[in-house]
């Protein structure tokens, strides 16, 4: 089946030039937050990468990157609240100002979790950055630093989001009904 077919007909929520001046928007404020100071980014894969990419590209500082892999256990599309890391930090982040980026929050058990994980290593600050928030949907009280949109509760996909690992590449944000 032709790209176009698999997700033409899934409504857009966040087209990619509004996707686009957020994110330069969200780095702009970043900038001057952390100004002169190294700043470690921390991208959560897989849902992260395409937001990080271009985050870190609009960031005005001395920034170095690494990446940390997350699990839930099951085939949900949304976490149930088992959570597992399945490729860990490469460098220490001990005594460093540290900024995790993640696609989007929704129940919270992934963000509770490894901050719990990332806190146990010592950073200088640890804040968060998510691309997307659904608020209405949290069960574990985390909130993220800097968000880019606030969503209603529906499933969405594109821009680094999945269902069943596909959509990734699609580069707006859509959503998807009936996935259950
Ligand atoms: P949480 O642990 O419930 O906060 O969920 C975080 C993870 O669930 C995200 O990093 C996504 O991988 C996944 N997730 C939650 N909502 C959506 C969605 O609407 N689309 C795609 N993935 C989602
Ligand atoms: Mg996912």
């Amino acid at each position: 089946m032709a790209l176009a077919s698999q997700h033409e007909n899934l409504e857009i929520l966040l087209d990619a030039e509004t996707i686009a001046t957020r994110v330069r928007e969200l780095a702009a404020r970043i900038s001057v937050d952390y100004r002169s100071r190294p700043l470690r980014l921390i991208g959560i894969l897989k849902g992260a990468w395409v937001f990080l990419a271009d985050l870190v590209r609009n960031i005005d500082l001395e920034v170095t990157v690494d990446f940390v892999s997350i699990e839930s256990y099951g085939n949900n599309p949304t976490t149930s609240g088992a959570v597992k890391i399945t490729k860990d930090l490469d460098r220490s982040i001990e005594g460093l100002d540290v900024l995790v980026v993640e696609d989007i929050l929704d129940t919270g058990h992934t963000f509770e979790y490894l901050r719990g994980v990332l806190e146990a290593h010592k950073p200088r600050s640890l804040k968060v950055v998510t691309l997307l928030d659904k608020p209405s949907r949290r069960v574990r009280p985390v909130q993220a630093d800097y968000v880019g949109f606030t969503i209603p509760d529906v499933f969405v996909v594109g821009y680094g989001l999945d269902y069943a690992q596909k959509f990734r590449n699609l580069p707006d944000v859509r959503i998807l009904r009936n996935t259950s």
